[in-house]
């Protein structure tokens, strides 16, 4: 026969509290602009109310990891969307239309990745049996699967990077090949900025634009990070775009939307890029969802870029003081340290102190974005600190 007893009190209750109690008083805070602000939670009964901070983590890896913000989402949840490969989607044209006019280009087209929009790029200024200048450890080159060489069958040719961060011009030009049925022809220039957080200055830019013109090559910025670096010049976005015939941003790294890039251009060059973009897979139905978060970020997150290269260089002049760390560069919001030796524990040791690194033997690369504040930057000192020298 079935007996009630305690143990099924006590599930009656607890069944109760998370049905009906947890979800109406238990609120994740949203402290300022940051969606992970360590959760703060708060439980009200009747006049009294609790606080409890979880401790979350500190992560430094890269600046793809910070977390759409409350307000972002809120304008993902109220888009206006449609079929975008009907091009229907209000919220995705408004986003193209807002971004090219912010890069003084004509046209632009909303892409799933910083890839996706580098490959149509390639694949828009290059025909098969073509070749693309690129720097010789360039994020198109080294970190994108090989796509232009594989999907493209557009062959690079690797130029030497200065410490700049630029390509060594003459290195390029001297690359060039004749009009020989020897040789691939070279079709495109193809620049990084920031590369590793260096901002490459106008100068630079425009003295590339002048190599591209004198060969009638095609000239590509990969700006993943363009926003930082218009940051750091204090020149606005269309002045780095200037002298480029494409240029790809992405929306998903320091500017902290969930997902996206864009390819901006001449209105032909992004008609072949959408028609790459579709062959690859890329075309997107409702896809203004994640438009609406771009277009958040763009509006609400380019200024701020300022707070993480200040925190950057906090984190920086912090860590050069901490016995057993080698400051190596600080770079708009990208911080690069070294240790005397390989210490396989670091990234455990830190990890279990509430900051997330990645090292690779005995170099780290630490990079601040929307979700590092001021106060993260001393608690990270703090930890690394402790981890060396406790
Ligand atoms: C300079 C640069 N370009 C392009 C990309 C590619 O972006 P995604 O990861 O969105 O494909 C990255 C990614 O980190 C990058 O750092």
């Amino acid at each position: 026969m079935f007996r009630p007893g305690v143990s099924t009190f006590l599930n009656y209750l607890v069944a109760e509290f998370f049905t009906k109690v947890y979800p109406f008083n238990f609120r994740p805070d949203s402290g300022g602009h940051r969606a992970n602000n360590g959760g703060v939670h708060r439980f009200r009964l009747g006049l009294c109310s609790f606080t409890w901070q979880i401790k979350r983590v500190i992560d430094l890896r890269s600046d793809t990891v910070s977390k759409p913000t409350p307000a972002m989402r809120r304008a993902m949840a109220t888009a206006e969307v449609g079929d975008d490969v009907f091009g229907d989607d209000p919220t995705v044209r408004d986003l193209e239309s807002h971004t090219a006019e912010l890069l003084g280009k004509e046209a632009a087209v909303f892409v799933s990745s910083g890839t996706q929009s580098n490959l149509c790029a390639l694949m828009a200024h290059c025909q098969r049996g073509d070749e693309y200048l690129v720097g010789d450890h360039a994020h198109t080159y080294m970190f994108e699967g090989g796509g232009a060489a594989v999907l493209g069958s557009i062959q690079p040719q690797t130029v030497s990077m200065l410490d700049s961060g630029m390509l060594d011009l003459d290195a390029a030009e001297a690359a060039i090949k004749p009009d020989d049925a020897h040789f691939a022809r070279t079709r495109l220039l193809c620049l990084e900025n920031t590369t590793d957080g260096k901002v490459i200055g106008l100068e630079d830019l425009e003295a590339g634009r002048e190599l591209a013109d004198r060969h009638n090559l095609g000239y590509h910025l990969d700006g993943a990070r363009l926003w930082n670096a218009s940051v750091a010049l204090g020149v606005p976005p269309v002045g780095i775009a200037a002298p480029f015939d494409s240029v790809s941003v992405c929306l998903s790294k320091g500017l902290g939307a969930p997902v996206g890039s864009v390819l901006v251009g001449s209105a032909s060059l992004i008609d072949e890029a959408r028609k790459w973009r579709k062959m690859l897979g890329g075309a997107m139905r409702q896809v203004g969802l994640l438009a609406a978060a771009g277009r958040h970020a763009i509006d609400h997150h380019l200024e701020r870029l300022a707070e993480d290269h200040e925190n950057a260089q906090l984190l920086a002049e912090g860590l050069a003081q901490i016995d057993g760390i080698e400051l190596e560069a600080q770079n708009t919001n990208m911080v690069f340290v070294r240790t005397p030796q390989k210490m396989p524990e670091m990234e455990q040791g830190l990890l279990r102190r509430g900051v997330q690194t990645r090292w690779s033997g005995n170099h780290s690369r630490m990079v601040v974005h929307l979700d590092v504040s001021e106060t993260d930057v001393k608690s990270v000192l703090a930890a690394v600190s402790s981890e060396l020298n406790d």
